[in-house]
């Protein structure tokens, strides 16, 4: 059954070559042995493959575009610095974001701040920093203001201003990453727009953008065709009534990919042709000038990036049931259990001779949640083999935690034909460096 999947691996640059199994043309059972397990293994290639894909889609259509990686999906210094050698731009939703971003050399003009429940800190922070907000309440912009005023930055340098819309439909892999809708949380509804964009407008902002994000992990591009619609009338009412010009509009987010075999890729022609093209006739249509498209993938660029590998240390049948227990658990990648979300995971090395079983691969986390895939199909596995679980460059590590005070691993880059440590490995002091006891108890 895996050699079945050959076209699907091959997109992810994951092949079996002597049975053993390939990763940007790396031998993956070898470097689970050389740089220990759990370990997070990412592919530069993927990474610009990705995004050039995505651009020549983009550029095809509208050439005024950019592409913000989303900096939650893979917050690591050398994916940033690798989208940015592409050309990328970056979505930030925390200071610690912005930070990582500043620290990997990324200039402040490339970044945009969506986040959400802003603190008048959060908003010191990216004024002083020089960053574009995007904003996600009306009563935010008060407070944005105040901290301009509070830092004697006259309105002629505030930077550009936006808002985050929520155009009531939403789409996702699942509820909890469906962020439109009118019982989300996120950005302001139809009826606030106008208002919003009035009062920056009598608050001295004279430059304008406009966003919206409606959820995560969407694999049928025409999930985007009622949202675009609604978000496209929006803006079109917002420009009759306050004569507004747009330096950019955001579309967001949520390109998925296919992490189960039998699913095929996001259609990026169909997604050009229902996001891109309707854009394009609107700003002809209403001759609004050159304004810039704008884009925040953060799984589609990152996620088949990554490959997250575990050793077995126990295989187990108790009479119901045949487990495959691994070293990585919910603390290394919490999307299966969070979310119930599938990642695809394939041996290591390859015995095509063994009889298929059926396998829940069970993490060392004292919860019967810990199940990284359930009831998978395998050639029978053995205690020290390697299995990779595929698909985990996105929301991967970024998630992963301490939990049960267990360090969180290292990260290697494969890239022309090495493996280059890029994180190192958490060590039981990294889980006490940050306590102090108190001196009742020293
Ligand atoms: N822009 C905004 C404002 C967002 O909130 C998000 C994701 C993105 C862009 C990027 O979405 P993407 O292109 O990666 O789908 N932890 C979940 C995903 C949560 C996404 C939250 N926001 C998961 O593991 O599936």
């Amino acid at each position: 059954m895996i050699v079945e999947h050959e076209r699907w691996l091959k997109r992810k640059d994951l092949e079996y070559k002597s049975d053993f199994l390939h990763f940007a043309g790396m031998n993956l059972f070898e470097l689970a042995k050389k740089h220990g397990t759990p370990l997070y293994v990412i592919s530069e290639d993927i990474i610009r493959q990705r995004y050039r894909e995505l651009k020549k889609v983009l550029n095809s259509e509208y050439e005024n575009n950019d592409i913000h990686f989303a900096v939650k999906a893979n917050s690591s210094l050398t994916v940033l610095k690798i989208l940015q050698s592409e050309g990328a731009n970056f979505d930030c939703t925390s200071r610690g974001e912005i930070f990582t971003c500043l620290a990997a050399g990324i200039s402040p003009e490339q970044i945009i701040y969506t986040g959400n429940m802003f603190t008048n800190e959060d908003f010191e922070y990216a004024i002083k920093n020089k960053i574009m907000v995007n904003l996600d309440s009306i009563s935010q912009l008060k407070r944005l203001i105040e901290t301009y005023k509070r830092l004697n930055i006259p309105s002629s340098e505030y930077k550009p201003i936006s808002f985050r819309i929520n155009p009531e439909f939403g789409a996702g892999h699942h509820p909890h990453t469906i962020t439109a809708g009118k019982h989300v949380k996120f950005g302001i509804l139809e009826e606030q727009v106008v208002e919003a964009y009035t009062r920056a407008k009598n608050s001295g902002f004279s430059k304008f953008g406009i966003h919206m994000h409606i959820g995560s992990g969407i694999i049928n591009y025409k999930d985007y065709e009622q949202p675009m619609i609604k978000f496209l009338s929006i803006i079109r009412n917002l420009r009759e009534k306050l004569d507004i010009s747009f330096e950019f509009i955001d579309f967001g987010g949520g390109l998925g990919i296919p992490y189960r075999p039998e699913e095929e890729p996001l259609d990026l022609e169909g997604y050009k042709n229902i996001v891109l093209r309707p854009f394009k006739e609107f700003v002809l249509s209403t001759s609004m000038g050159s304004v810039n498209f704008k884009i925040e993938p953060g799984r589609y660029l990152s996620a088949e990036s990554g490959v997250l590998l575990t050793q077995i240390n126990t295989i187990k049948n108790n009479g119901y049931k045949l487990f495959a227990g691994v070293d990585a658990g919910f603390n290394t990648l919490i999307r299966p259990t969070m979310y119930g979300s599938y990642h695809h995971i394939i041996p290591c090395k390859l015995s095509k001779e063994k009889n298929e079983l059926v396998y829940d691969i069970a993490g060392p986390i004292c919860e019967s949640g810990d199940i990284l895939g359930k009831e998978r199909k395998l050639p029978e596995l053995s205690e020290n083999d390697y299995l990779a679980i595929m698909d985990a460059g996105a929301y991967g590590y970024v998630m992963s935690s301490q939990y049960n005070s267990r360090p969180r691993p290292a990260e290697v880059l494969l890239t022309q034909g090495k493996d280059v440590l890029i994180r190192k490995p958490e060590t039981h002091d990294d889980l006490i460096k940050n306590q102090l006891i108190p001196d009742h108890l020293k």
